[in-house]
């Protein structure tokens, strides 16, 4: 049995440009552009990248095929797609974690996404139109930041766009916003980039980015640069499940999935080059970071360029969008799960998602001065940096290897190929992703966790 149907009215994609880039824009996000390039430096740079490469290759794109095979096979939410491939089994927990999983990573995904509405805002008063210094950026981003309600309310905001989409439907909102607006940030992104590159002292920054040091792979580096390829392709949580159930049988997933995968790693690849380039110009330390690192480094190029306002406010709406494309498919999740399983109405489902989530996101906005205790929650980790390792790293890690599972050994490869190959659809790698979805990406994800636990180096 490789295929269920529902029998619900679902929606579906209107053509395959619109699927990758809706699938494209939910990966696309602060992953790429605020993670990534974080992430990168406070673990080695070069070292980061070049582990973080190899997961996308060895361990994403296998499971993006995988999830989008599950999804597509069965036309339900993560939760319905097991039910559905193996009743009255355990294997829907899987689905179930990956539901909370998406409401862990919205709570504090929307906490950053507000801080982009917050320097859209500031972009559009003027403050990056002069020169400024990494200490000067610091100083507004702090401001910004620490303020006990602000950040809050940003989020909030946010919460509330992404509702207002997610409620609209599948083709009717999602496909349409991501259409007009994922080329344009490539767009801005591009000239932007190759502005950062061209600045006096850029070349410290691309060295430390693409330069390994190989010494410097511990097994942070390695649990986050796996982390970090789960995020920034939106696996390891059904996201990927829920897009690839609105997916049509005739389109290609081997071609959707590497396209998407394509698309995300370069996408990172610029953000972290634009970021690091700027870090350098302005003479910032690269290794000495934080979630503000992109924040404080990205206003002190804005005056470089010739209508650096203009751009300035373009870059902010733009990532601000991307992040929106993310977070409506975090959303979708959780929603698609309560109106397929629990025959939730839409709008009530995605409403009260949305507020549930905003409640939660409080803490982690509180994370950078606004309150003391949750800036420091355990340790010197703040509640948001905790909620991004637990949600954004272990979580999706865990959730990854179940779905290698249950694609390699449960539900078993030959259903999953029967599902990639429907309608006559060629996959001349077949052998090795099979490979890799039984072997390589379960144990080298579980050996990721194992050595983790046994030492204890949980951070
Ligand atoms: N991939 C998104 C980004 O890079 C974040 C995300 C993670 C979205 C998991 C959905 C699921 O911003």
């Amino acid at each position: 049995m490789s295929t269920v149907t529902t029998g619900l009215a679902r929606g579906a994609w209107t053509s395959r440009a619109g699927f990758i880039l809706a699938a494209a824009g939910s990966a696309i996000g602060l992953g790429n552009i605020w993670r990534f390039p974080t992430t990168a430096g406070e673990y080695g740079g070069g070292a980061f990248v070049l582990v973080y490469l190899g997961f996308v290759l060895l361990v994403g794109i296998p499971v993006l095929l995988a999830e989008l095979s599950v999804g597509r096979a069965t036309e339900r939410n993560p939760v319905g797609a097991f039910k559905a491939l193996v009743p009255g089994s355990w294997w829907p927990a899987v689905g179930a974690l990956g539901v909370l999983t998406g409401f862990g990573i919205l709570s504090f995904y929307s906490v950053i996404a507000g801080w982009t509405l917050g320097y859209l805002w500031l972009a559009v008063t003027g403050a990056f139109s002069g020169a400024l210094s990494s200490e000067e950026s610091g100083a507004i981003f702090q401001q910004l930041v620490g303020n006990p309600l602000l950040p809050t309310l940003l989020a909030l905001a946010f919460l509330v766009l992404t509702a207002l989409i997610v409620r609209g439907g599948i083709s009717g909102g999602i496909e349409r916003a991501s259409r007009i607006l994922m080329p344009a940030f490539f767009v801005i992104l591009l000239i932007l980039t190759v502005r950062a590159v061209t600045l006096p002292g850029a070349g410290k920054g691309l060295e430390f980015l693409f330069t390994p040091d190989f010494s410097e792979i511990h097994i942070q580096v390695v649990a986050n640069a796996l982390g970090q390829a789960l995020f920034s392709l939106s696996l390891g949580m059904g996201a990927m499940i829920t897009y690839g159930s609105y997916l049509q049988k005739r389109e290609s997933l081997p071609i959707v999935g590497f396209s998407v995968a394509l698309f995300d790693t370069l996408i990172a690849l610029m953000g972290g080059v634009l970021i690091f380039s700027a870090l350098a110009f302005a003479g910032a330390e690269s290794t000495t970071s934080g979630p503000g690192l992109v924040f404080v480094a990205l206003p002190t190029i804005f005056h470089t360029l010739p209508f650096g306002t203009g751009f300035a406010i373009a870059f902010y709406a733009l990532l601000a969008i991307a992040a929106l494309t993310s977070t409506i498919s975090l959303l979708e999740v959780i929603v698609s799960y309560l109106v397929d399983q629990r025959g939730w109405a839409r709008a009530r489902a995605t409403w009260g998602m949305a507020l549930a989530c905003a409640v939660l996101s409080i803490p982690s906005a509180l994370s950078l001065g606004g309150s003391p205790f949750f800036t420091r929650f355990v340790g010197e980790v703040s509640f948001l940096d905790l909620m991004n390792i637990v949600w954004g790293n272990y979580s999706l890690s865990l959730g990854a290897m179940a779905i290698c599972l249950f694609v390699g050994w449960k539900w078993g490869v030959r259903n999953a190929l029967a599902e990639i190959q429907a309608e006559g659809n060629r996959f001349a790698l077949a052998p090795l992703w099979s490979f890799l979805v039984r072997f390589v990406c379960p144990l080298g994800v579980a050996a990721v966790l194992a050595y983790i636990i046994f030492n204890r180096q949980y951070f």
